[in-house]
C-alpha cells in the first residue's frame, strides 16, 4: 500500500492540475455572465480552430480583442472587435451582461466597446457567448440554440469566412460588408470595401471610399459574372440568395479540414488563400484586380477591356471612339459610340460573347422569361433598353437582364466569359444573331470568334495610332506604350546591340548550344551569364512592336518565370536574352537515365508545385493574362536550386497572331503537349495550357515522355497509360523506377490524380490552375478523374488525316505551326 501511495499522489496531483487547467483556461469555448474573460486568457473554438483573446499588433500600447487561427504560427486575425476603439493597457476584460450584450471593459469597468442590441430581439435573462467552430462569435441565451441575440458574422472586418452573409436586410436597412483594415498595424476601417451592392441586379464591387475600384459583376446563377468559374473545385461553393426582405452572398470551402479566407487587404487587393501545413504559410490562388482590365470603367462608355491586347482598351464592335484624339494619349474615360444612331422601332441587337457584363446599376430584369427570345421582344420594345442578357445562366438559362443608359466596364474573359445582346441600328452590317430567334446556342465556336474580337478596324486603327505614336517618339528613343498611362514610368528594357550578342555568344559558336533556337551561357562583358533564344524569323512584327511585347512580358516577375533581361532586334534577327539557367531545360535531367537520379521524389514534387504557380501567374496573377500555348519540358528551366522557371511565356503572345480571338488560324504547339480543342479545333483557353500542364506533371513523376511512349502490352500512350493504372487503383506504379527511397505515396497519388484531373478531354472538366494549386497544396478530396483527351498514338494520327489541315512537323520535340484551313 505504502508503495502504491508513493507513486500514486504526485500522479493524481498531475491528473488534478490538468483538470483545474481544462476547467478554467484554454479549453472553454463560452463566456457567461458570471465569468469575464481578462487579458492573457482565450477562449477556443470546441474543433480548436479559433482562439478569441487579446492582442497588439505593433509595439504601441494598444491592445485589441479578436479572433485568430489557434494552432498556426503565422498570426492570422479573422475578426476584431473593437478596432476603433482600443485598450490602452492589459487591464481589459470581455463580459457578457443581461439582457445580452457583450462588451470590452477597462480597467475602471468604463466600456470601450459593446456589440449593438436591437430592441426587436428577444431579451436573455441568462446569456452566455460562445466561439464556435466556424470562428462565429454569438451571443444566445444559454437555454436557446437557435437564435443568436448577436453573431460577429453580421461585422465582418477584412476577413470573409465560410458562413458569413454579405449583403443587405432590406428590413433593417444594414448592410454587412468586408473592409480593409487601414494597414497591417491598424485594424481600424481602411479605405477599401467589398460590397454586394443591389443597385439594378446585385453585383459584387470593391470600393476605395465611395468610389468603384472595382466590380466583380453582376449575379448570374453560378456566381458574379466577371469571377473565375468555380464550379469544378469540389470544395469550394458560392452562392447567392434573394428575397423580398434580404439579398445575401455567400462563399466558402465546404468541409474544414482545410483552413481557408478571403481577405481585403489594406492596399485594396482582394485575397484569397488557403493554408498550407507542409510549406506552413498561407498559398495565394487568386488575387483580384489582377490586371488593369480591372479598374472599373477603365475604357469609359462601351469600351471593352482586353488584358491580351496593348493597349488594352478598345471599343466594342461597331463603336467608335467618342474622341480619337484623347484616345491617342491612352485616355480612354470618354469611351465610344455607335456608328450609327439608333432609331428605337427598327433597331436589331447583336451578340458579344466572352465578356464580363458591364455596369448593373443601371438594369431593370425580369426573373419569369424563359427564353432569350422573349427577352429580346421585352427589351426590344422598352426604347430605354440598350441590351439585354440571360439573367441565370445556370441550368438551360431563364430571366431576362435589361440594361438601361451607357454601358460601363466590360472586359474580355480569358473563360467562363457571358453574352451580351446589344441595340443596334437596323443599318448597321452584321446579321440579327441566330441565337435571337431560337433561344438556343447553335454555332457557338463561330460567334466566339466574331464576338470575343473586338473589330477588326478598331484594331486597324489602333496598329496605325501604335505606329503614329512611335514613329513620333523615336527620335529620343524612350518607349512610352499605350498600354496604360499609369505605367508609363516603369523601366525600360535594355536593348542589346547584335555584336554584343554575337561576342557573348561567340558568333553563336555550337559549343554552346542549347537545344531549339538557345544559346548559352553566354558572357557579357560585366560578367553576367546569359542565354539567347533567336526567333523565328516567320514574326512579321516590327521592332517596335517587338520592343513593346516584350517589355511588357519583362515586367511579369514571378519565381517561376524566366527573366527577360533585354532584347535583340537587328535585319531578321529577333533575339530575347534571359537570364542563364546553370541547369538547363527539366527534359534534358527528366529523361536522362543519369541525371533523372537527381531529382528525387521531393524535388520533384516542388518542380510540379513551382511549374503550376508559375502558370497560376500567367493565367490570372500577371496583368496580361498569357496563355502560354507551349508548355513542354524543354520550356521548363531549372535553376542551380532546381527551381523550375516557365520560359518562352510571352512568345505566343508576341507570335501566334491575334489574341483577341480564342480560336486561332495559326496552331503554335507541340505534339504530345497539346489538348485535343487545341490541335483539332485550334480553340485555345487556359484551359489547353492545364492540359499540356497535366502531361507534363505526368512525365515528371513517370520520367517518360508522353510522345513516343510505348509498352509492349498496349497501344496506349503515357496518359493513356496513367489513366488506366488509375482505374485499376494502381497509381504507384506510375512512378519513375529509378526513385527507390522511401517516399510519401499520398502526395505521389495526388499529384497523379491532379495530372489526370489536367488532361481530361473536355476542357469544361479539366480544373482552373487556381484550383490545381489548392489540390496539390492541401490533402482534399479530389473528384473522380474522367478519360484523358489523346490517349492512344494511333488517336493523333486519325485526327490530323480526318482534318483539313496541313502539319509540318519537323522534329518530334520541335513546335509545330500550321495553318488551318477553316
Ligand atoms: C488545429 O488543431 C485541431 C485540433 O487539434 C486539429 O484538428 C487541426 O487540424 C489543427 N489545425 C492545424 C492547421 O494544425
Ligand atoms: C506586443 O507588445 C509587446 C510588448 O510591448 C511586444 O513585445 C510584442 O512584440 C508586440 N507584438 C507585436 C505583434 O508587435
Ligand atoms: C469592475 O467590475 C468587477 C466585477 O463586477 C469588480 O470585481 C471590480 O472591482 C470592478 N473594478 C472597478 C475598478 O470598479
Ligand atoms: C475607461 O473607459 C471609460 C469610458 O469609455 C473612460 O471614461 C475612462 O477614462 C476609461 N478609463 C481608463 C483608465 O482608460
Ligand atoms: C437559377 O436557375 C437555377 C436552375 O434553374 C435555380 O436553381 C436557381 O435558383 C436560379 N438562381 C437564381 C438566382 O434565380
Ligand atoms: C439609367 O438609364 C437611363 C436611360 O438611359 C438614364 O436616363 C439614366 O440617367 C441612367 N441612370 C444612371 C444612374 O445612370
Amino acid at each position: 500500500m505504502d508503495e502504491f501511495h508513493k507513486h500514486s499522489s504526485p500522479f493524481l496531483l498531475v491528473v488534478y492540475l490538468l483538470l483545474i487547467r481544462s476547467l478554467f483556461s484554454t479549453a472553454t469555448d463560452t463566456i457567461t455572465t458570471s465569468a469575464r474573460i481578462r487579458d492573457g486568457e482565450t477562449l477556443v473554438s470546441s474543433n480548436g480552430v479559433f482562439e478569441l483573446g487579446f492582442f497588439n499588433l505593433t509595439n504601441s500600447p494598444n491592445r485589441y480583442v479578436g479572433i485568430w487561427y489557434s494552432n498556426i504560427t503565422v498570426p492570422t486575425y479573422v475578426w476584431v472587435a473593437n478596432r476603433e476603439s482600443p485598450l490602452t493597457d492589459r487591464n481589459g476584460a470581455l463580459t457578457v451582461t443581461a439582457p445580452g450584450v457583450l462588451a470590452i471593459l477597462n480597467r475602471t469597468n468604463g466600456t470601450v466597446w459593446s456589440s449593438a442590441f436591437t430592441e426587436a430581439t428577444t431579451q436573455s435573462p441568462n446569456p452566455i457567448a460562445r466561439l464556435l467552430d466556424s470562428g462565429n462569435l454569438i451571443v444566445k441565451d444559454a437555454g436557446d440554440d437557435d437564435n443568436f441575440l448577436w453573431q460577429s458574422f453580421d461585422y465582418p472586418c477584412d476577413t470573409l469566412l465560410a458562413g458569413i452573409r454579405l449583403g443587405w436586410n432590406y428590413v433593417t436597412g444594414v448592410e454587412t460588408y468586408i473592409s480593409s483594415w487601414k494597414s497591417d498595424g491598424d485594424p481600424s476601417k481602411g479605405e477599401y470595401s467589398s460590397h454586394v451592392d443591389p443597385t439594378g441586379y446585385p453585383q459584387m464591387v470593391l470600393k476605395k471610399g465611395s468610389a468603384f475600384q472595382y466590380r466583380i459583376g453582376p449575379w448570374n446563377g453560378l456566381r458574379w459574372s466577371g469571377a473565375p468559374d468555380t464550379s469544378n473545385d469540389p470544395t469550394y461553393s458560392v452562392s447567392l440568395q434573394m428575397t423580398r426582405d434580404e439579398v445575401r452572398y455567400t462563399e466558402g470551402r465546404v468541409g474544414d479540414s482545410v483552413l481557408s479566407i478571403s481577405r481585403l487587404n489594406p492596399n485594396g487587393e482582394g485575397v484569397r488563400s488557403t493554408w498550407n501545413d507542409r510549406t506552413n504559410s498561407w498559398t495565394t490562388y487568386t488575387n483580384v484586380p489582377a490586371d488593369n482590365c480591372d479598374s472599373y470603367g477603365l475604357c469609359g462608355p462601351h469600351g471593352s477591356c482586353n488584358a491580351g491586347t496593348s493597349p488594352s482598351c478598345g471599343c466594342l464592335d461597331r463603336f467608335v471612339a467618342r474622341d480619337p484624339e484623347s484616345w491617342g494619349r491612352a485616355d480612354w474615360s470618354d469611351g465610344c459610340v455607335r456608328r450609327i444612331a439608333l432609331s428605337c422601332g427598327t433597331d436589331k441587337f447583336l451578340k458579344y460573347s466572352a465578356i464580363k457584363l458591364p455596369d448593373a446599376r443601371n438594369t431593370t430584369y425580369n426573373v419569369e422569361r424563359r427564353s432569350l427570345a422573349e427577352c429580346q421582344l421585352d427589351c426590344a420594345r422598352d426604347c430605354s433598353c440598350v441590351a439585354y442578357a440571360q439573367l441565370n445562366i445556370s441550368g438551360a438559362g431563364s430571366g431576362c437582364l435589361f440594361y438601361h443608359g451607357d454601358l460601363i466596364d466590360i472586359r474580355v474573359m480569358a473563360s467562363a466569359g457571358q453574352d451580351l445582346y446589344i441595340r443596334m441600328a437596323a443599318a448597321e452590317p452584321g446579321d440579327v444573331s441566330s441565337t435571337n430567334r431560337n433561344g438556343g446556342n447553335r454555332g457557338r465556336k463561330r460567334t466566339i470568334v466574331i464576338a470575343s474580337a473586338t473589330s477588326v478596324a478598331v484594331m486597324v486603327f489602333m496598329c496605325l495610332l501604335f505606329v503614329y505614336v512611335y514613329g513620333r517618339r523615336r527620335k529620343n528613343d524612350t518607349i512610352v506604350g499605350l498600354f496604360s498611362a499609369t505605367h508609363v514610368k516603369e523601366a525600360e528594357l535594355p536593348f542589346f546591340s547584335l555584336p554584343t550578342i554575337l561576342k557573348a555568344t561567340d558568333n553563336f559558336s555550337n559549343k554552346n548550344k542549347l537545344g531549339e533556337g538557345g544559346f548559352g551561357p553566354g558572357l557579357l562583358e560585366d560578367g553576367q551569364e546569359i542565354a539567347v533564344k533567336r526567333l523565328s524569323k516567320t514574326s512579321r512584327q516590327g521592332v517596335n512592336e517587338l520592343r513593346n511585347e516584350v517589355m511588357l512580358i519583362a515586367k511579369l516577375q514571378h519565381r517561376n518565370l524566366v527573366r527577360t533581361l533585354g532584347f535583340c532586334a537587328q535585319g531578321e534577327e529577333h533575339m530575347l536574352i534571359y537570364e542563364y539557367m546553370p541547369n538547363h531545360s527539366l527534359d534534358l535531367m527528366l529523361f536522362d537515365q543519369e541525371k533523372s537520379r537527381l531529382l528525387d521524389w521531393q524535388k520533384r514534387f516542388d518542380i510540379i508545385n513551382g511549374i503550376a504557380k508559375g502558370l497560376l501567374y500567367l493565367h490570372q496573377d500577371s496583368r496580361l493574362r498569357i496563355i502560354h500555348r507551349d508548355l513542354k519540358a524543354s520550356n521548363i528551366l531549372l535553376d542551380a536550386d532546381m527551381i523550375p522557371k516557365i520560359s518562352d511565356f510571352g512568345l505566343a503572345r508576341s507570335f501566334g497572331g491575334n489574341q483577341t480571338e480564342a480560336q486561332t488560324r495559326r496552331v503554335v504547339g507541340t505534339y504530345g503537349y497539346m489538348s485535343p480543342e487545341y490541335a483539332i479545333d485550334g480553340l485555345f483557353s487556359v484551359k489547353s495550357d492545364v492540359f499540356s500542364f497535366g502531361v507534363l506533371v505526368l512525365e515528371i513523376v513517370s520520367g517518360n515522355r508522353n510522345r513516343g511512349f510505348l509498352l509492349k502490352d498496349h497501344n496506349l500512350n503515357l496518359l493513356g497509360h496513367a489513366w488506366r493504372l488509375y482505374m485499376e487503383d494502381s497509381s504507384r506504379k506510375l512512378l519513375d523506377p529509378c526513385l527507390d527511397e522511401a517516399f510519401n505515396w499520398g502526395q505521389v497519388e495526388r499529384a497523379i490524380h491532379v495530372g489526370l484531373l489536367c488532361v481530361q478531354n473536355s476542357p469544361d472538366d479539366r480544373p482552373s490552375m487556381s484550383s490545381v494549386v489548392f489540390m496539390l497544396g492541401n490533402e482534399v478530396a479530389l473528384p473522380q478523374a474522367k478519360q484523358p483527351g489523346f490517349f492512344t498514338e494511333r488517336d493523333i494520327s486519325i485526327d490530323h488525316s480526318s482534318s483539313s489541315s496541313n502539319p509540318t512537323v519537323t522534329h518530334n520535340e520541335i513546335t509545330i505551326t500550321w495553318t488551318q484551313g477553316r
